[in-house]
């Protein structure tokens, strides 16, 4: 089988990965991967926005399987272009898409159908924004309906910020079109978790749990990032929290797409804080998470590619999804600089150290081959992945693997998989 994946993160090199290791995969072709996706595909420099581009490539190798990893073409509609091509696309529709897409529509979705979830309005009108927020409580959450790099979330603790960032997101317009409209949302504490699942439009099965670390800085302190590492299982993701979630959450949520005539089918990512009032919805994404992809991939022992094709022709209820009973630690190597401003371009020894072994991955995230040289190219550079027994041991040996890489600039967080992990405020 002949099989396109589309982007060119961590995400994608460790989806690539796991289809490497399935007796279906032919040959492997990534648009536009990187210098580590280079390595066990054949890649092709088009930009994952550039549909003419994609389509044209398509035609060209004609592959059996079209898998689409980041949220941008698939919120874009690249599923649909694909398929009206007459290709075999993982990947959900635009319609079904819009669950990431737009924040408002997931949330009048949750409200309709009584998914557990914070309370919220919503705004197209500044002044309106501005004129609810005199008699909220605080601390408040404001977001960017749109997609925003995960940066669109703005934690305010009194009016003045919140009126600050009403003016950043609908009149400044940081976010660009993301935030013409504006969901204002209740605070919620306690502990995060990322639950991935697979999803053929009717049914859904669940993954190994895992958690992610989104600051920038040691401590959960510094800037929202697009992930500084993961974790999987996490430990508060109990069999409490996963029959709560099963019964409230899940399987409303594929129905209620399905209601809404939005048929889901491929990845959902459930971010979920687990409050003391119990499991909420913070936010749902239509994809693998990056790095959530990282840690959870690794340890699934099911062939990736029959799971995918049992998604795309609606027979997952076949599927018994298995998870190794062991443990998994990514530590994102970054640039000094992120999620801000950083340097690209500075050459990466020591990968070599990676080859032969099947309990550490050295996944690709931004990094291209310039000369023969490996060289970073973007603020999250590597993702460190170890499997052990138990997290202490994939952490472990996650933060003695990282000593390996060596770059000008190289910078991580020294706390991923370090236990207890609570939301604090800004
Ligand atoms: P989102 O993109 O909606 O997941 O938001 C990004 C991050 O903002 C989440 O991972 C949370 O840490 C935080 N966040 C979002 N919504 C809330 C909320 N209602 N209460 C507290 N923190 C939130
Ligand atoms: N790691 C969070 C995300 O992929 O959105």
């Amino acid at each position: 089988m002949k099989i396109l994946v589309i982007g060119g993160g961590g995400r994608e090199h460790a989806i690539i990965t796991s289809l490497t290791k399935s007796p279906k995969a032919e040959k492997i072709f990534c648009a536009p991967g990187n210098a580590g996706i280079a390595g066990i595909a054949e890649c092709h420099p088009i930009d994952v926005m550039d549909f003419n581009g994609i389509t044209k490539l398509a035609n060209e190798l004609n592959p059996d399987l079209i898998i689409i990893g980041p949220d941008d073409p698939l919120v874009g509609g690249l599923s649909d272009v694909l398929s009206k091509e007459g290709y075999r696309v993982f990947g959900p529709s635009q319609r079904a898409a819009i669950l990431e897409g737009s924040k408002s529509f997931a949330k009048d979705l949750m409200k309709k159908y009584n998914i557990p979830t914070a309370a919220y309005e919503t705004f197209d009108d500044p002044e309106k924004a501005y004129q609810y927020l005199i008699t909220a409580d605080f601390p408040i959450v404001l977001k960017a309906d749109g997609l925003a790099l995960g940066k669109g979330v703005l934690i305010c603790n009194d009016l003045n910020e919140a009126n600050a960032a009403v003016k950043e997101i609908m009149l400044d317009k940081k976010f660009g079109a993301a935030g013409n409209r504006l969901v204002i949302e209740e605070f919620m504490t306690g502990k995060e978790v990322s639950v991935l699942s697979f999803v053929d439009g009717n049914t859904i099965k669940i993954m190994a749990s895992a958690q992610d670390h989104k600051r920038a800085g040691d401590g959960d302190t510094g800037l929202n990032t697009g992930g500084m590492g993961t974790f999987s299982p996490s430990p508060f993701y109990t069999a409490e929290v996963d029959e709560f979630c099963r019964q409230n959450i899940y399987q409303a949520t594929v129905d209620a797409m399905r209601k809404e005539n939005r048929e889901f089918k491929g990845i959902i990512f459930f971010g979920l804080m687990l409050t003391e009032k119990g499991p909420r919805v913070l936010e749902y994404n239509a994809r693998f998470g990056d790095p959530e992809a990282q840690v959870v991939l690794v340890r699934m022992e099911n062939d990736l590619i029959e799971v995918i094709e049992a998604c795309i022709d609606g027979r997952l209820f076949e599927i018994d999804l298995k998870f190794n009973d062991n443990a998994a630690v990514c530590v994102v190597l970054a640039s000094q600089g992120y999620p801000l401003k950083y340097e690209k371009g500075l050459p990466i020894s020591g990968l070599n150290s990676f080859e032969d072994k099947n309990d550490i991955f050295c996944f690709h995230a931004g990094t291209e081959l310039k000369n023969d040289t490996v060289v970073t190219n973007g603020g999250r550079v590597l993702g460190i992945t170890a499997l052990g027994d138990n997290l202490q041991k994939a952490r472990t040996k996650a933060y003695l693997a990282t000593d390996l890489i060596s770059y000008e600039n190289k910078y991580k967080r020294n706390d991923i998989g370090e236990g207890v992990w609570i939301q604090k405020r800004d």
